[in-house]
């Protein structure tokens, strides 16, 4: 079958890089994809909310099925698009309907859907410019530090953790005011919750649901989880505290009822949910849902998936996932990503790549590069994951770690501590 995965950066690279081990693939094409993606697959230069692109693109090469991979095309309604299209209808988009894309496009959503299954979360109270004093009682009765978050999407920017009451009432004040533009014209105020965090995967059909490896990600700029926050510095897999007993009570506690609240509000979803779970003394909480796989998680999680993915995917488009095996593999896979120097503020583009060849006994797997004049350069802030096998996490890191430091640019930075906190 021929394969349409949208998106550009290191997920996407990860998840070529399994659709094409499948021997059910004949063509995997990838929109707009980057210069890793290309040494799997073809890449096609369409943006990935280009729908009118798309379409032409799935109709010229006979697309039998599209992989979404960021969000963004998914809370504008892709699947959507799809389904009410006489030509594209019959084609199967792995990803939610836009109405379930809320668990992600709408923080606001997202809790209100929480509270309905009765799915253990943070307390919160979101709130607009017409219930601002609402809102500041609700603040002072919760204990520092104070959880502000931007209902809609700001690019991972949208969450501030403020110490202070007075600095989070001058928060909320400034976001309600238009500090995310109109993403922050509702504001959801969390419940800080202590602990240490999980990012579950879950493939679903609308009915049943399969688990993926779990993995934590590294957000934080700094070794020792200090700075700003990123995109994700780097991924682990498997989780130490995730054990059968604790994955026990993420199902029975939150997937499930996730996946029974979809199905219960008539909510169409197909495709993969991300859990970012809170582990509170034992007790997994959700701080997130993401309509997505996870970046850099899946640049772990793809190399702990034995099964063939576009199996799975079939399932997901058959609705017969429930008959389909997900393996994972034994080992541990863990990702290290190089950044540009200055991110995840300013960092200039455009350094030349080299050592690349050196690597032995790692993936690489890009996300922010490009070709330029025949060179591999510099394209963004994370440039590019090093992912490794290894029996343990210290075998893999140490791995990632040799190989990151082998592969050269100006200002590249990478945290040399993934995994220290397990
Ligand atoms: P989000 O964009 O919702 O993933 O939030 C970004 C990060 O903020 C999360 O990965 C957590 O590290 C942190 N965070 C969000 N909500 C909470 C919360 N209620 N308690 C503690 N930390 C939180
Ligand atoms: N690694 C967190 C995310 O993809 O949102």
């Amino acid at each position: 079958m021929n394969i349409l995965l949208l998106g550009s950066g290191g997920r996407e690279h990860a998840l070529a890089w399994k659709i094409a081990q499948s021997p059910k693939v004949s063509n995997l094409y990838i929109a707009p994809g980057n210069p890793g993606t290309a040494t799997v697959g073809e890449n096609v230069n369409i943006k990935a909310d280009d729908f009118e692109g798309i379409k032409q693109l799935v109709i010229a090469k006979g697309i039998d099925m599209v992989v979404v991979g960021p969000e963004d095309p998914l809370v504008k309604g892709i699947a959507d698009f799809f389904a009410n299209d006489a030509h594209l209808a019959s084609i199967p988009v792995i990803g939610p309907s836009q109405s379930g894309a809320r668990l992600e496009g709408s923080k606001d959503f997202a809790k209100e859907f929480l509270m309905r299954h009765n799915i253990p979360t943070a307390r919160h109270k979101s709130v607009t410019k017409d219930n601002l004093d609402e809102g500041l009682a609700f603040l002072r009765t919760l204990k520092a530090p104070y959880v502000l978050k931007a209902d809609g999407l700001c690019a991972g920017k949208g969450v501030l953790i403020v110490p202070t009451l007075e600095e989070a009432e001058r928060e909320l004040g400034e976001m309600l005011g238009g500090m995310f533009g109109n993403a922050s014209a509702t504001v959801v105020i969390e419940e800080f919750l202590q602990g240490i965090e999980c990012s579950v995967f879950a493939l679903t059909d609308g009915n049943t649901y399969k688990l993926l490896p779990e993995a934590k990600d590294y957000k934080r700029i700094g070794e020792g989880d200090t700075g700003l926050n990123t995109g994700g510095m780097g991924s682990v897999s498997p989780v130490p505290f995730a054990t059968d007993e604790w994955m026990k009570k993420v199902e029975d506690r939150i997937v499930r009822p996730t996946v029974e609240g979809l199905k219960a509000d008539g909510i169409d979803y197909k495709g993969f949910i991300f859990f970012g779970l809170m582990n509170v003394d034992g007790d997994p909480m959700v701080i997130e849902y993401n309509v997505r796989m996870g970046d850099p998680e899946t640049e772990s999680v793809m190399l702990r998936l034995k099964s063939d993915i576009v199996d799975l995917f079939e399932g997901v488009a058959h609705g017969d996932l429930a008959a389909r095996d997900v393996v994972f593999d034994e080992r541990s896979a863990v990702c290290v990503m190089l950044v540009s120097g200055g991110y995840p503020e300013h960092y200039d583009k455009g350094y030349e790549i080299t050592g690349l060849e050196t690597v032995d006994g790692s993936i690489v797997f890009h996300a922010g590069t490009a070709i330029k004049d025949s060179r591999l350069v510099t394209n963004g802030g994370r440039v590019i994951a090093v992912s490794s096998y290894g029996k343990d996490k210290e075998e893999a890191l140490a791995k990632s770690f040799a190989n990151a430091a082998k592969i050269e640019f100006d200002k590249r930075y990478f945290r040399r501590d993934i995994g220290f906190d397990l």
